[in-house]
């Protein structure tokens, strides 16, 4: 289906106004602040706060009320990712085209700034306008957890054969889980209908799967290069991904399925819905 919204220059802007936002909650500081902003201010794609945004707009929301909960999921995120590069973890040199927190710092300032990054993530969120805030604390809280549970399962899982079912649930809790959250926050900070919720949780569910399958196949299949990030690590560490489990090609039809999934829980939206309809597009056709 032809898509007359135009995803990338959206992104662009909207990346552009959260970056300033990111920046203004970076002042310049101390050694662990450095690492902090370091890590939060990198070039990512910035999905998960736009997802917020979106989500948030849909229902009705205004952008000033939906920001601090788009700046806290981007926060929980940029955690994520500076402990997921520890050598401890997947031991990774290169993130968002540079490198790695714990290489540009030392490991215990990189462990501390994931620690920050998270405390900061819940006082930015709390101080959201509106009475939804207490459940939208909540929801980071669950997601955070479930990130984590997913990430402890991911690393059990290397080296191991796992089970398609298994697998799904791992991507679900690591990747998923914070992405479901990104449009539930968006949501409620927006005062969306308990339908919206229901309807933008399947979404971001299949958006979530989707988005971590297309991330195990561009690690088999995009250069270090393209991703900022070291290509072709999965295989390398016996990590158990759609790739390793079902092949690129099965993957991707897989991807493309959760696609489908989270198109058909946006039908009861007219036009409004274009910006998360093309994220969904995004998330599976994007290259890096
Ligand atoms: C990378 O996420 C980590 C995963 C959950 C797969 P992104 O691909 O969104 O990373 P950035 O934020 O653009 O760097
Ligand atoms: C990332 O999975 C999941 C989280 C960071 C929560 P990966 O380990 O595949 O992410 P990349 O490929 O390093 O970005
Ligand atoms: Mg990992
Ligand atoms: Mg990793
Ligand atoms: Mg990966």
């Amino acid at each position: 289906m032809a898509n007359s919204f135009h995803f990338p220059s959206y992104l662009q802007q909207r990346a552009a106004l959260i970056n300033t936002r990111l920046e203004q909650l970076c002042p310049p500081g101390s050694r662990l602040q450095q690492a902090m902003a370091y890590c939060l201010l990198a070039p990512g794609k910035r999905l998960r706060p736009v997802l917020t945004l979106a989500a948030g707009e849909l229902v009705g929301g205004q952008l000033e009320q939906l920001m601090p909960g788009a700046l806290a999921i981007e926060m929980v995120h940029a955690m994520s990712l500076v402990h997921d590069d520890l050598p401890a973890m997947d031991n990774d040199t290169l993130r968002r085209g540079r490198p790695t927190c714990h290489i540009a710092f030392d490991e215990a300032t990189a462990l501390l700034a994931g620690d920050a990054l998270l405390a900061a993530a819940f006082g930015t969120l709390a101080r959201a306008p509106g009475v939804q805030v207490g459940q939208a604390v909540q929801e980071l809280s669950q997601a955070a957890l479930a990130m984590c549970q997913g990430q402890s399962l991911d690393l059990l899982a290397e080296g191991r054969e796992i089970t398609a079912g298994e697998l799904e649930r791992i991507h679900s809790l690591k990747t998923g889980a914070l992405l479901v959250a990104a449009a539930r926050i968006g949501c409620l900070l927006g005062s969306g209908s308990a339908l919206d919720l229901e309807r933008l949780s399947t979404y971001a569910q299949a958006v979530g799967l989707a988005f971590q399958i297309i991330d195990d196949v561009l690690d088999a299949t995009a250069s270090t290069t393209e991703l900022g990030k070291t290509a072709g690590k999965d295989q390398k560490a016996h990590k158990a991904t759609f790739v390793t489990v079902h092949g690129v090609a099965a993957a991707r039809r897989w991807a493309q399925a959760a696609l489908a999934q989270a198109q058909a829980a946006l039908a009861g939206y007219g036009p409004s819905a274009e910006p998360l309809r093309a994220l969904g597009e995004y998330t599976v056709s994007r290259r890096r």
